[in-house]
């Protein structure tokens, strides 16, 4: 399989060529939380840059639960008329788009004020940063059956908005992977102890979903190849999910790895020797493809086209990038044309995992501002630098969103 051939998905729409913008936060939102005219220009960017599908930063399903301040919320109708400019933005090109969607569970920073709830009452480990995140509370059943409902309201929403599908992120340590891993989920009911139970709310997600939107709109899982932490969700583990997706009429698997405790999917984990060093998930999808029956999507390290190409003809359905395509966004144009590109940024040799993992995406972040106002990028800022400033403006943001808060508290109230 080539490149720039077509994808045709299991329940039947195609995607125009093999490369994926893979999902990227971009703490873009206006004051209501809804697509801003800056994320839009992004996204203008990628559609016109040729990637055959397009995956958004992650959206969130609760206002109450956020990944970080102005993440996009989509919870109600109240602006889908800018939901819809986005999709057609992103759209305009031909790529597919797809609305990725996330609760993230215990890994909600702690500066943003909100009651945290996970699987369990287990906190982060993040060394000295642990206080940047709150011990969470361990959800009830009413709260697990709420997180579904959002879910599939927050799928139905973004296919009112004219999204091509949507991508529920189970991967990196939000809610829904955190219910997987074995370390972060230590209930003892149905949603705990066997593979079975870890995967439940995933499942009945996916599964209630699938039943409410068209026949035509992609459905796709973001997972783990595995956690990279000792006792926690295990490659095995993710064969015996994505078995249990295949009947589902799951149309792709993504597969990353890792969490803000082990960011593998920033090419760091605590046992490295597992990761080749570009293409990190590759040996993973290798394994997990024995048991898969809808294509997958692999993400992580890709930036030259000599390893997109690789990763296709190992039998890899889609080659996912992110950090290549905020620094070049026209990447699959340009590789189309013959051009050999690599984007890469300035590397980070921290010894700190977690921190060096949150330079990494504050210097991404700082070329996504610089796309969102039609600027070159700068692959070149000093990580220091980028990572100053991306954490002035998360203060910043994050006082806006409790404000926002709480004015929406006092209007419900009222
Ligand atoms: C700034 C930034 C934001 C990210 N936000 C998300 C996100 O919202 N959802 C997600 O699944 N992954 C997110 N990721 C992870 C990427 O999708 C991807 O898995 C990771 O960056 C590895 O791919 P790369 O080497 O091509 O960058 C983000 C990565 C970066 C750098």
């Amino acid at each position: 399989m080539k490149l720039f051939s077509p994808l045709e998905l299991p329940h039947g729409s195609v995607i125009p060529n093999r490369i994926a913008k893979a999902a990227m936060e971009e703490n873009m939102a206006d004051n209501d939380h809804a697509p801003s005219t800056e994320l839009l220009r992004l996204y203008r960017a990628w559609a016109e840059g040729g990637a055959g599908l397009i995956i958004t930063g992650n959206v969130m399903v609760d206002a109450r639960a956020m990944t970080g301040p102005s993440g996009v919320v989509l919870e109600n109708d109240h602006h889908l008329g800018r939901f819809r400019a986005w999709a057609e933005a992103a759209r305009a090109h031909g790529a597919q788009v797809w609305m990725q969607i996330n609760h993230p569970g215990r890994q909600m920073p702690a500066g943003l004020g909100q009651e945290t709830w996970a699987p369990s009452a287990i906190a982060l480990d993040l060394g000295r940063q642990s206080n940047r995140f709150r011990t969470p509370r361990a959800m009830t059943e009413a709260h697990i059956a709420e997180v579904e409902k959002r879910f599939v309201d927050t799928a139905l929403l973004a296919e009112r908005a004219g999204f091509t599908g949507v991508e529920i992120h189970a991967a990196h340590g939000y809610l829904l992977s955190q219910f997987l891993s074995p370390l972060a989920n230590q209930r003892q009911d149905r949603w705990g102890g066997s593979i079975e139970n870890r995967a439940r709310l995933l499942l009945d997600i996916v599964r209630h979903v699938r039943a409410v939107v068209s026949p035509g709109f992609a459905v796709a899982v973001k997972l783990n190849s595995a956690d990279f932490q000792r006792g926690g969700f295990s490659p095995e583990d993710a064969q015996v999910v994505v078995s249990m997706l295949a009947p589902l009429g799951v149309d792709l698997v993504e597969l990353s790895g890792g969490s803000y405790e082990a960011p593998a999917m920033m090419g760091a984990a605590r046992d490295e020797r597992t990761l080749a060093r570009e293409a990190y998930f590759l040996e993973f999808a290798r394994d997990i493809a024995k048991v898969a029956t809808m294509p997958l999507m692999v993400t992580g390290g890709i930036r030259r086209r000599e390893v997109a190409e690789k990763v296709i003809e190992s039998g890899v359905a889609m080659a996912g990038i992110a950090t290549a395509l905020a620094i070049e966004p026209n990447l699959p144009r340009n590789w189309r044309n013959g051009k050999s590109d690599a984007p890469a940024l300035k590397p980070i040799t921290w010894k700190n995992k977690p921190l060096a993992a949150t330079a990494h995406m504050a210097a991404v972040k700082y070329q996504l501002t610089r796309l969102s106002h039609c600027r070159r990028t700068a692959p070149g800022v000093s990580p220091l630098w980028a990572l100053i400033l991306s954490q002035l403006a998360m203060k910043r943001r994050a006082k806006r969103y409790r404000l926002w808060m709480e004015t929406r508290f006092v209007k419900r109230g009222a």
